[in-house]
């Protein structure tokens, strides 16, 4: 099997690395060039708490900095920002074969459709990676989460699901992709919370104040949701609609229930936070800007998600000028409450 990955960042370098140990699996990744030349030289390291490092040679592992090198590939995982994802696809158009099948293995809601638009020859599917991956020196990254991947259930995904699963990595082949998708955006309202607090994921969530900020998120997104008729599934133990309430709980009573969610490791972040850190654009806009859309559309307003966009934008001029600040969990509470 042959695998192409176009965009290989944290998502795109832990996907294909995995799949690169395999014998018969072929991967070559398709990346910004500093970043392939490290791969080139010293191949990938992939971390986790959870086992030991993995480490993939240099000649297991083809790199490529122009989407050409895609040609040929049974499976292309896109593995770019959402706001790269119209840019990527016009680059592959002219090469992929046929018959190839394209799984977008992004957040946010609308970049299998992009894809579909721009490749309307081709099978597209919708994948999702529940857990956080960041780079922590030039080619090791590091998984600081867990869960299963998700895919399209069906013939076109079963030889990547198998693969997948082969690579030693859990995965689910599922029928109801757009719910899952619609629970991971209420899932990575926190991905703004956590980059604007400059704390590890462990420590924020454990922070009432922090938690009561992505509650408010929730809770408008949910609210939209509802009006434009769509139900998230349910990812975790607890049903969407119940975790507002569940996040809002004192800092010990939550701690106790919510072990699952507080299986982070001591240091992961969000990528969003990466970002801000490399002074590169976030995805916001596809995240809260998408509840804030969506709930515009249907006559509602979505205030705490309207603001913390425009915070994280700010962080983001910020941190260009090599800039920013952290924000406390009541500074930041209070900011979205005054607008709230
Ligand atoms: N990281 C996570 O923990 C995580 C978890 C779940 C889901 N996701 C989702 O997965 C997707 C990828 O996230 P990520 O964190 O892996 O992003 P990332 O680290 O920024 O990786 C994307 C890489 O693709 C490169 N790229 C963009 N356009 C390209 C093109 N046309 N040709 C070649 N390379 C290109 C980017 O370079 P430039 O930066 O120079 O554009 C970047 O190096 C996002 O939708 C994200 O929300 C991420």
């Amino acid at each position: 099997m042959r695998i192409a990955v176009m965009g290989a960042g944290s998502i795109g370098c832990h996907l294909g690395g995995h799949l690169a140990r395999q014998a018969d699996v072929e991967v070559t990744l398709i990346g910004r060039p500093a970043a392939m030349a490290v791969v080139a030289e010293k191949g990938l390291t992939l971390t986790s708490g959870r086992r030991e490092p993995l480490h993939v040679s240099p000649d297991r592992i083809a790199v490529a900095t122009e989407a050409a090198a895609a040609a040929g590939a049974d499976v292309v995982l896109v593995t770019v920002k959402s706001d790269g994802t119209r840019a990527a696809a016009r680059e592959l158009a002219p090469h992929l074969a046929p018959d190839a099948v394209v799984v977008s293995f992004q957040n946010g809601l609308h970049n299998a459709e992009v894809l579909r638009e721009e490749l309307p020859q081709r099978t597209v599917l919708t994948g999702m990676v529940p857990y956080n991956v960041l780079q922590t020196e030039p080619g090791t990254f590091h998984q600081g989460t867990g869960g299963a991947l998700m895919l399209d259930d069906g013939a076109p995904g079963a030889p990547l699901v198998a693969a997948l699963a082969a690579a030693g990595l859990r995965v689910e082949a599922r029928a109801d992709m757009r719910a899952v998708q619609y629970a991971k955006l209420l899932m990575n309202l926190n991905n703004a919370v956590n980059a604007l607090s400059g704390v590890p994921l462990r420590a924020q969530l454990g922070d009432r104040s922090y938690r009561t900020c992505l509650a408010l998120c929730q809770r408008e997104a949910l609210a939209a949701f509802r009006a434009a008729g769509v139900t998230p599934a349910q990812l975790g133990a607890v049903r969407p609609a119940l975790m507002p309430r569940l996040l809002r709980l004192p800092d010990a009573v939550f701690t106790r229930l919510a072990k699952a969610m507080l299986a982070i490791d001591a240091t992961a972040r969000s990528s969003m936070w990466e970002d801000l850190q490399r002074g590169r654009p976030t995805e916001v806009d596809s995240l809260q800007g998408e509840v804030v859309a969506l709930a515009a559309r249907h006559g509602l307003s979505a205030p705490a998600n309207a603001r913390l966009a425009a915070l994280v934008h700010e962080a983001e001029r910020a941190s260009q000028d090599g800039g920013g600040r952290a924000w406390s969990g009541p500074e930041l509470l209070a900011a979205l409450r005054a607008k709230a």
